[in-house]
């Protein structure tokens, strides 16, 4: 399968240009026959509603949505009301890449807190509680803590990092939510389970279309008390699927013979190859270390175009250096990798 990527475009672009995993599709293949209920009242969802159970706990609660923004705005709803607020990294998904859909769906208010590499500090998250304090009913009172692991530049909280936020959490009456977009890519780098990952969590949007799924992510509840409205929301929030069982399939892919541990294990390594060939050329500077499939480097503005040419990628221009985003997904190869570094060595030697 790898090979046939070798010209793609897109290659680089996003863990969202690449497709869905043959298994997902075979599997989905498999079970399109017949009629089944609708609205995940079906053995389908049973099955992979037990699956969810096996890996978070028979204590969490999971509803299977459509994508991420909706994962992160449905957490929310269910954890906060309108006077309450999220603190969260400044670099955000929900902040800066969801069109203000928390503040629509949820009205609430969203709270940036310095994070330069995407993690977010316990000094600078109490720096902010400090700050909020003295307002008494003219400040929001802040009720979340929204983490992002991976965070969006790539980064790990490691699980020690994670205990702290979940102990200074319970100290100030906060609940936890993690983005989990790409937990799988977290999971396999950090050789932690998803229920470690969670141990401080109440609620996880748990991701499933950047590492080979398609259309397919879930809200796992960790916290008894909070799951009640969940359903509820999740009708009310639109994310319902009438022909719930093409969602569950999907997941029963994704757990069965470890598919969601392959894809993020291929994602990552081809990421490490890419930051390695990348580092070795002349005039490129990696910005992170690379633990996930994200890859931050830095290059001469003057060699962008040409960058764009191969693989169009998220760019963020300074005055002389330009930082590029780049992204491996579950089906980039070493082939895939070692065209584009040969191609970026190429374009430094002709300058
Ligand atoms: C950190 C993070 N959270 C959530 C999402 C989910 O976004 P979407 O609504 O596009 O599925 C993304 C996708 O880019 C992401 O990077």
């Amino acid at each position: 399968m790898p090979e046939m990527n070798t010209d793609f475009r897109h290659l680089l672009a996003s863990d969202n240009a690449s497709g869905v995993h043959p298994e997902v599709m075979a599997k989905l293949a498999e079970i399109n026959r017949g009629h089944a209920p609708g609205y995940g009242a079906d053995a389908l969802t049973e099955a992979a509603l037990e699956r969810f159970a096996q890996l978070f706990g028979e204590r969490s609660e999971t509803l299977l949505l459509f994508n991420g923004t909706g994962a992160n705005v449905l957490a929310l709803k269910g954890m906060l009301r309108s006077h309450e607020s999220v603190l969260c990294s400044e670099l955000a998904h929900l902040l800066v890449d969801e069109c203000g859909a928390p503040e629509h769906f949820v009205g609430c208010k969203l709270t940036p807190v310095p994070a330069p590499n995407g993690k977010l500090t316990r000094d600078a998250i109490e720096a902010r509680l400090a700050a909020g304090h003295s307002g008494g009913v003219h400040r929001n009172r802040p009720r979340v803590l929204s983490l992002s692991q991976a965070t969006e530049r790539g980064t790990l909280y490691s699980l020690g990092e994670l205990r702290a936020f979940g102990e200074l959490a319970r100290k100030q009456g906060l609940l936890v939510h993690l983005d989990g977009a790409r937990i799988a890519n977290a999971a396999v780098a950090l050789d932690a389970s998803f229920a470690e990952l969670v141990e401080w969590v109440d609620v996880l949007s748990f991701g499933g279309t950047k590492n080979g799924l398609m259309m397919a992510e879930a809200l796992v509840i960790l916290n008894p008390d909070l799951q009640q409205a969940y359903p509820y929301l999740r009708k009310q929030g639109m994310q319902l699927a009438s022909k719930h069982r093409y969602l569950a399939a999907q997941f029963l892919a994704y757990f069965d013979n470890q598919l969601w541990r392959r894809n993020a294990a291929n994602a990552n390594a081809m990421a490490r190859r890419l930051g390695q060939g990348l580092a070795a050329i002349d005039g490129v500077m990696l910005s992170e270390p690379v633990d996930v499939n994200l890859v931050f480097a830095q290059l001469p503005n003057a060699w962008l175009e040409d960058i764009q040419r191969l693989t169009p990628c998220l760019a963020l221009r300074g005055e002389t250096r330009t930082e590029v985003r780049l992204v491996t997904s579950f089906d980039t190869s070493p082939a895939d990798i070692d065209a584009f570094v040969d191609a970026v060595a190429r374009l430094a030697a002709e300058r």
